[in-house]
Parts: C-alpha cells; sequence; structure tokens
C-alpha cells in the first residue's frame, strides 16, 4: 500500500522543534498533538461522507457527515501524544488503546495492555505513534487489530525509519501509511537517526 510523506510547511516546521534536544515538555507536547491534527486533516481529506437532511435557519437542505465510525488507536505510551491532536479535528471518534514496550536489547515489543471499544468491519482504524523505529511495535499492534476483524487500518507516524517502513509495508502490504518524516538510517541501539530521541520519554518526562 501507499507510503504518503505530508509535505507541508506546518508540518516541517514544527517537526523541527520537536527535533531539537532542547524543546522541554510543554512545547514537545504541543507540537507533536499539532502536527497530529495537521495530519489528521490531509488523512481525513477523501474519508466517505453520507447525504443528510437538515434545516438551517433559513430553508431545508440536503448536507454531509461523515459515513464511517473513526476510531483512533494509540500504542503507549507515546502514541498517546498524538491523540488530542487527532480528536481535535474527530470530535466524534473513539478511542482504542494498545500497551507495547521495546525491549532495550532485542528490540522487540512486549504487549502489557489492549482495551478496545466497539469497532465494525466498517470502522477505519487509525493506528498512532510518532515513531516507526524497526518497525516491530507498529506490525505488531495492527496484527492485534486485524485479529480483532478490523478491515481498514491506516498507521500514522511522525518519524520513520526505511527500515520500520519496509517492514510495515511487508508484514502489513494493506495498510496506508502516512508520516511526517522520513529519516536516514536506525543506528546501532535502534534509535532514529536524526531522529529526535525517545519520544515517550520526551512527552512525559521520565528518565
Ligand atoms: C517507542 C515508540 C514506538 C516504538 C518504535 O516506544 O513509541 O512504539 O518505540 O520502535 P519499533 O518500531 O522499533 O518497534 P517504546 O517501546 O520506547 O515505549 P514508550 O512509548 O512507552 O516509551
Ligand atoms: N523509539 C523512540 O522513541 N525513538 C526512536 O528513535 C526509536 C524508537
Amino acid at each position: 500500500m501507499s507510503v504518503t510523506i505530508l509535505n507541508h510547511s506546518l508540518i516541517k516546521h514544527k517537526l523541527s522543534i520537536i527535533r531539537k534536544k532542547e524543546t522541554k515538555i510543554k512545547d514537545f507536547y504541543q507540537n507533536v498533538n499539532e502536527i497530529a491534527g495537521l495530519m489528521a486533516y490531509e488523512i481525513t481529506r477523501d474519508f466517505p461522507l453520507r447525504e443528510i437532511e437538515i434545516e438551517t435557519p433559513i430553508c431545508k437542505s440536503i448536507q454531509y457527515e461523515l459515513a464511517l465510525d473513526v476510531v483512533i488507536v494509540p500504542i503507549l505510551r507515546a502514541g498517546l501524544g498524538m491523540v488530542d491532536g487527532i480528536r481535535s479535528m474527530i470530535p466524534t471518534a473513539k478511542i482504542g488503546f494498545i500497551g507495547l514496550y521495546r525491549d532495550e536489547k532485542t528490540l522487540e515489543p512486549h504487549e502489557y495492555y489492549a482495551k478496545f471499544p466497539d469497532i465494525t468491519k466498517d470502522s477505519i482504524v487509525l493506528v498512532v505513534d510518532p515513531m516507526l523505529a524497526t518497525g516491530g511495535s507498529a506490525s505488531a499492534a495492527i496484527s492485534l487489530l486485524k485479529e480483532k476483524g478490523c478491515k481498514d487500518i491506516r498507521y500514522v507516524g511522525l518519524v520513520a525509519a526505511p527500515d520500520g517502513i519496509k517492514r510495515l509495508q511487508n508484514d502489513h502490504p494493506d495498510v496506508s501509511i502516512y508520516l511526517a518524516a522520513e529519516d536516514e538510517k536506525l543506528n546501532d541501539v535502534g534509535y532514529i537517526v536524526p531522529g529526535l530521541g525517545d519520544c515517550g520519554d520526551r512527552l512525559f518526562g521520565t528518565k
């Protein structure tokens, strides 16, 4: 499936802010959310609509509303940093959660939590996580959602390494990938270069 890099000037500007090592928790969180909101605006451009009859103060009129349920599924913890921004664009979206942590040595993902609202086969599921490094976490989260019967799954991330993109395309060729940036590579401990460091730690003040 497609890989879309959202080359928007505001996204690039805000991405530079979160990449800077001196950016502190408040500005880091705010800009992650704002990028997520801008990305949601672009990604939802072609979401299906249905006609509805409404009444304006002047007359009856046929207008439009989103036809399908949208479910946002952040991968904990760092994915939580993107939820408010996307909700500000799609306030009717439901939220599910998948808790995964990456083993620091093996880089393998381990699941510790999962909770979902009702998801139908018609729901559009946005899996959100700022960092796509080896792709192990995103791939595991999407496999879990497929086991639950999700059909239309889209991955939304901020910064990706080429390895992560390849892994996701290989494991889940049916999933569209939306990113703010594709970076150069992974370093020898599995961090994205140039990246932005440990996103969960910078969002939540740990370490
Ligand atoms: C980070 C990040 C992704 C994962 C990406 O989470 O938020 O979920 O690593 O790496 P991968 O593509 O190699 O799987 P981490 O495991 O550090 O947990 P955290 O969000 O709780 O900090
Ligand atoms: N997880 C992060 O938070 N940052 C990286 O660069 C890679 C994985």
